[in-house]
């Protein structure tokens, strides 16, 4: 009884207080002399490891990363300003005789006797400063990696296995298990006996969650992630099919921006308000299957915005799925977001540089190739490669169940990078393997499709729900997808919906537009209120019926 009341404490106080108030468990008499301690470590458990910095970093200070030798690829995550108190320890550790990491534990002046590890993005090679930041925020004993590399791209691997090896999976469990050993030896048994570890990611850091609970379920007692790149060759290989298909401005596949943004009009006219809201989102795709052949020009319409034949067979390629030969690639892009989906990838030049990454480095080893050479057996032998299992796609999470763990899965409907479609596919594989009933996930994993929502943030809908300390528009569980995992973990309160907000200008410290609770798969969202969908009690989470 006693000590449930004082976790409940703990609890209220790590949703209100930021780190100053009940969610303290310890302060040192002298925190900082404790912490310049930490610089004499040299091992740690039976890892050895190089102390590169230890120092406190108070309340407030920004650290210029730069001065540091910070990758300049990395800026992306840099943090703003750090706001709660902290020992912060920068280690080295060999990883393998060719590969190592550089991590980063940071200690809270006042702890709430939680671990958290972040993850990483893209092929990054960065401490996600932005993530650590937050996370300390809140209390949290905090450790994140450089993933075995330095800088987003992923030529680092190229010939060098190890460091493949500590992208994929490696570099997160090394820095999970050093930083809780850490954590306990500086908090001591008095305080840490009972600590409580968490993941927060998203896109490659849902994947390295993913990879944790499939293969590393020790870990974490809970895990939240978003948008995650599993069947990550799967997911690299439809970027390569997709530009094959289009082609380049002079083929007869290719569609303009322009285009893209005509079939995104057509696609809402026919799907925006099967869900009851006509608000430009499409909450439900497995409603929306617009028929590509319909915006054929038949040469009779006056219509001004017509497509080719070729062109109409490209749009189907793209929204259905990817198979070769039987074996399933991609579940096909979602509906609803077109537009942005072609800006991203296609305009916005990711499609180009990842596959080529992937396929010059890793799959052919050889720096000459050239997206157009791209072709299914190069996507057949990429998946056959799946070094160190990449692909982060196991349905078995059953060891994970069995030690008590809890996921909270959540994908933007709008993702402009990873189709939702991916996670969708992904529920229902882990669903067949474990041979088991929503009902029997719903005890540990619950995914939240987000609609709206863009790949891990932005996006036209609500879009605000706690991924980092931009996107926090509110402490308090219902609001936030990071103290939401800890309130199913330790008070076992199960997320029901996830509720996220919009913003003017997508900026928390502007007014809310605003709000809508998201339905746990597979369940779909419908409206039944006045008006066009901001009223969020109009909405109720229904089982989907095709
Ligand atoms: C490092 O260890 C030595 C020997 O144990 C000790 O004398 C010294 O005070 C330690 N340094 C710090 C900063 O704690
Ligand atoms: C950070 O350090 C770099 C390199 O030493 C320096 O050029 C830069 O002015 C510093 N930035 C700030 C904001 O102090
Ligand atoms: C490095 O480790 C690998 C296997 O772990 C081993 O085969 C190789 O001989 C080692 N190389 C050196 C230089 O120690
Ligand atoms: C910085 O990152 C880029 C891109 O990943 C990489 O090519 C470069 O080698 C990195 N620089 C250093 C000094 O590690
Ligand atoms: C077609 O693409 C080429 C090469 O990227 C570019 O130079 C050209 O301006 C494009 N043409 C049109 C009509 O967009
Ligand atoms: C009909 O439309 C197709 C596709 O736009 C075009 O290639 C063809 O020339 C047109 N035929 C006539 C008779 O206008
Ligand atoms: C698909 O299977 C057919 C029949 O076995 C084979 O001829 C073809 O090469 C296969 N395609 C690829 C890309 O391997
Ligand atoms: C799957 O579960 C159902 C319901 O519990 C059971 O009837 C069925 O035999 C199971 N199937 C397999 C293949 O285990
Ligand atoms: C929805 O309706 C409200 C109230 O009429 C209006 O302020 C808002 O701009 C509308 N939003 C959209 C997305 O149409």
């Amino acid at each position: 009884m006693h000590s449930i009341f004082l976790k409940f404490l703990a609890l209220c106080g790590l949703f209100s207080s930021k780190g100053h108030g009940l969610a303290v468990t310890h302060q040192f008499l002298d925190f900082q002399s404790h912490c310049n301690s930490l610089s004499n470590l040299t091992a740690v458990g039976d890892y050895e490891v190089t102390v590169l910095r230890s120092e406190y970093v108070a309340a407030g200070s920004t650290l210029n990363l730069t001065a540091e030798g910070r990758n300049v690829t990395c800026a992306t995550w840099d943090a703003p300003a750090y706001s709660a108190s902290a020992c912060r320890l920068v280690l080295q550790v060999p990883t393998s005789n060719a590969s190592s990491i550089k991590m980063e534990v940071w200690l809270p002046e006042e702890w709430s006797g939680r671990f958290l590890s972040t993850g990483n993005g893209g092929f990054a090679g960065c401490i996600q400063y932005t993530d650590i930041a937050y996370a300390t925020s809140y209390s949290f004993a905090t450790v994140g990696t450089d993933n075995g590399h330095s800088g987003q791209s992923i030529g680092a691997a190229y010939h060098q296995p190890e460091i493949m090896e500590d992208f994929v999976g490696r570099a997160l469990y090394t820095g999970v298990v050093i930083g809780k050993d850490v954590t306990k030896q500086f908090y001591g048994p008095d305080q840490s006996h009972d600590m409580k570890s968490y993941y927060l990611g998203c896109s490659t850091g849902g994947r390295q969650g993913w990879k944790a609970v499939q293969t590393y379920p020790e870990l974490f007692d809970g895990v939240s992630v978003g948008a995650p790149a599993i069947d990550f060759v799967g997911q690299l290989q439809w970027l390569g099919y997709v530009l094959q298909t289009l082609g380049t401005n002079t083929s007869e596949t290719w569609l303009t921006d322009n285009d893209w943004k005509e079939v995104h009009e057509e696609v809402l006219d026919r799907c925006d308000k099967l869900d009851g809201a006509a608000d430009g989102i499409v909450e439900e795709i497995r409603r929306c299957h617009p028929d590509p052949s319909d915006w054929l020009c038949d040469n009779t319409t006056d219509s001004a915005w017509c497509l080719a034949p070729a062109q109409v067979e490209a749009v189907r390629k793209i929204f259905t799925p990817f198979v070769i030969n039987g074996t399933v690639f991609h579940a096909g892009a979602a509906h609803g977001n077109e537009a942005r989906l072609m800006q991203a990838i296609l305009y916005g030049g990711l499609a180009i540089p990842w596959i080529t990454e992937w396929m010059r480095y890793i799959v052919k080893e050889d720096l000459s190739w050239n997206w157009p050479q791209w072709n299914e057996a190069d996507a057949l032998e990429s998946l056959r490669q799946n070094p160190f299992n990449v692909q982060t796609y196991d349905g078995d999470i059953s060891a994970f169940r069995n030690r008590g763990g809890k996921v909270l899965h959540w994908h933007g409907e709008a993702d402009e990078y990873i189709s939702v479609t991916n996670s969708d596919r992904y529920y229902d594989i882990v669903a067949g393997t474990l041979n088991a009933s929503t009902t029997e996930l719903d005890e540990f994993y619950r995914y939240f499709r987000v609609s709206g929502l863009g790949h891990c943030s932005g996006g036209p809908g609500s879009n605000m729900l706690g991924q980092t300390l931009a996107h926090a528009a509110g402490d308090d569980a219902e609001n936030n997808i990071l103290t939401r995992i800890v309130e199913w973990v330790e008070l076992g309160k199960a997320p029901e919906t996830i509720r996220a907000t919009k913003f003017v200008d997508d900026d928390i410290t502007k007014e809310t537009l605003y709000a809508r609770k998201h339905c746990r798969y597979p369940k779909t969202n419908l409206y039944s209120g006045v008006g066009n969908g901001t009223n969020e009690d109009g909405w109720n989470c229904v089982d989907y019926k095709a």
